[in-house]
């Protein structure tokens, strides 16, 4: 169990059809920590670094177009253990295939638009956050007055 920082995106799909107070409500229903939110249409050449892993895929040249077509939002979200909670929450790539419950199986029928993306792994996490905040004021330190009702603190914070 860790304390973690994860950089998820609502994707443009996410944004035009006016799913980002939905998905953003799971994400605070679930007791994860808002640090950082930004609404922004982001230039195509940073999505080629935050997709860098994905250069050689066939899809890549598509998905940094799609990405940066229309604005997206940019959180910031903390929590133990926060990068697998939210990737379980997030549900399957293919929105079609992804399990009733998750945002993708809840709200998208696609593959390509499927809504929100979510860090997968620590090392990927500490990567993405400096590409969308690497600015370190946009990060808000602060401590929710819930967190001792969210989590057993002397169980899991200590
Ligand atoms: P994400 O990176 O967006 O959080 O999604 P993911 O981990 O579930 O999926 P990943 O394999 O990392 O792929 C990144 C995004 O590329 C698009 N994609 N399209 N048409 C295709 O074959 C294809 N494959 C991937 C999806 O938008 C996917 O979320
Ligand atoms: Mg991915």
């Amino acid at each position: 169990m860790a304390v973690q920082r994860t950089l998820v995106l609502l994707k443009p799909d996410a944004v035009q059809r006016g799913l980002v107070g939905t998905i953003l409500a799971r994400f605070e229903q679930k007791g994860l920590k808002l640090v950082a939110l930004k609404l922004r249409q982001i230039p195509a050449s940073t999505f080629e670094k935050h997709y860098e892993p994905h250069k050689e895929r066939p899809f890549f040249a598509g998905l940094v177009k799609y990405m940066s077509s229309s604005p997206v939002v940019a959180l910031c979200l903390e929590g133990v253990d926060a990068i697998e909670v939210v990737r379980g929450m997030m549900g399957a790539t293919n929105s079609r295939k992804a399990a009733p419950g998750t945002i993708r199986g809840d709200l998208g029928m696609s593959f390509s638009n499927n809504l929100v993306h979510g860090s997968d792994s620590a090392e990927s996490a500490t990567r993405e956050l400096a590409i969308f905040f690497g600015d370190k004021s946009e990060l808000c330190e602060w401590s929710p007055v819930t967190t001792p009702w969210v989590y057993n603190v002397a169980e899991e914070l200590s």
